[in-house]
């Protein structure tokens, strides 16, 4: 189902809602995309006029400052036309529906909505209502998937750790609230990664997460041990009803990661975090701000890997930059 509403007749990306499913062809034709879209923010002037002509609708429901803003310098330097809709200043505060909204703003001739949303299976909703030229990117959607920020992470670490079959990687913290991690795991997996571990409480793991193809560990040193990418993930209080958490100060001790608890991975391990951080709760400031971390330049390629993802969905493909065949 994931898979059709994806990928249509003739292999072509048309929707990306999440990374389960998606074949790792597409997804390593996303990563070269962007590799080319790098140099693209290293010029002057930082523009391409592959999407010229074309309307993109941001649409949060749920705040954002990395995904909706990389999002609107993505389009903007593809040559799309860009409108923000301010969700709380929108006509949804007067009970229009959802698909009301969408079908409003499909009117206004759109040819891409990115839509953020607080309920798991919402852009699945969406996609579902638009017409075959209309497409849709979910920018987040509950607990369920945030597909661009799984891609912009594996983008990272072949960037700086290249072959992913070579890799042991740790993703740490509230794995249970978080469509990061699914994403994380369902792009790692499907890129072949050699070893993939989840550290955390047994209250903040989904039960049975064996069946996701990780290794769970609950005590933080003997999961670092010997990996090459710790990739941290934020503790989701929006989205936790009831006690998952020790208090905060004991939850730091025992899996905020600190410069001693990294010494456990490799010399030259890298660290990632998706934002927003709490320092102090699952990470030290020492740590996020130093030599091992990779979290600003997440943010930087997080824009190349919209771009592609935008031009590839959007754009001829015969017009993309260095497409091999
Ligand atoms: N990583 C991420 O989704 O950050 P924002 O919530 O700021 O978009």
């Amino acid at each position: 189902m994931t898979k059709d509403l994806q990928i249509d007749a003739g292999g072509r990306l048309t929707h990306l809602l999440t990374l389960e499913g998606l074949p790792s062809k597409t997804i390593l034709e996303i990563l070269d995309t962007a590799e080319s879209f790098i140099a693209v923010g290293e010029r002057e002037i930082k523009k391409v006029p592959l999407l010229r002509g074309k309307t993109v609708v941001n649409l949060f429901f749920e705040p954002s400052t990395r995904t909706r803003t990389t999002f609107e310098i993505a389009a903007k330097r593809l040559s799309a036309d860009v409108i923000n809709l301010a969700v709380a200043a929108s006509s949804t505060t007067k009970g229009e529906t959802l698909l009301d909204t969408v079908s409003n703003l499909e009117a206004m001739r759109t040819d891409l909505f990115v839509v953020r949303h607080a309920e798991s299976g919402a852009a699945h909703l969406i996609a579902k209502h638009l017409p075959p030229n209309v497409h849709l990117i979910n920018a987040g959607d509950g607990r369920h998937a945030h597909p661009t920020q799984g891609l912009l992470d594996v983008f990272t670490i072949r960037r700086h750790k290249g072959a992913f079959d070579k890799l042991k990687v740790a993703l740490v913290g509230d794995v249970l609230h978080s469509r990061v991690a699914r994403s994380d795991i369902q792009a790692l997996r499907t890129l072949g990664v050699k070893e993939l571990r989840v550290i955390a409480p047994k209250t903040l793991l989904p039960t049975a997460v064996e069946t996701l193809g990780v290794i769970p560990f609950t005590d933080m040193r003997e999961g670092l041990d010997d990996v090459d990418v710790v990739m941290m993930l934020r503790i989701q209080r929006e989205r936790m009803a009831g006690a998952h958490l020790p208090s905060e100060q004991e939850y730091f001790r025992v899996y905020g990661l600190t410069s001693d608890k990294l010494e456990s991975a490799k010399p030259d391990a890298i660290v990632l975090h998706p934002g927003p951080m709490n320092r102090g709760l699952e990470i030290d400031s020492a740590v996020a701000d130093g030599p091992r971390s990779v979290i600003l330049p997440q943010v930087t390629y997080g824009i190349a890997v919209r771009m592609a993802v935008m031009a590839m969905i959007l754009g001829g493909r015969e017009e993309l930059p260095g497409r091999r065949e």
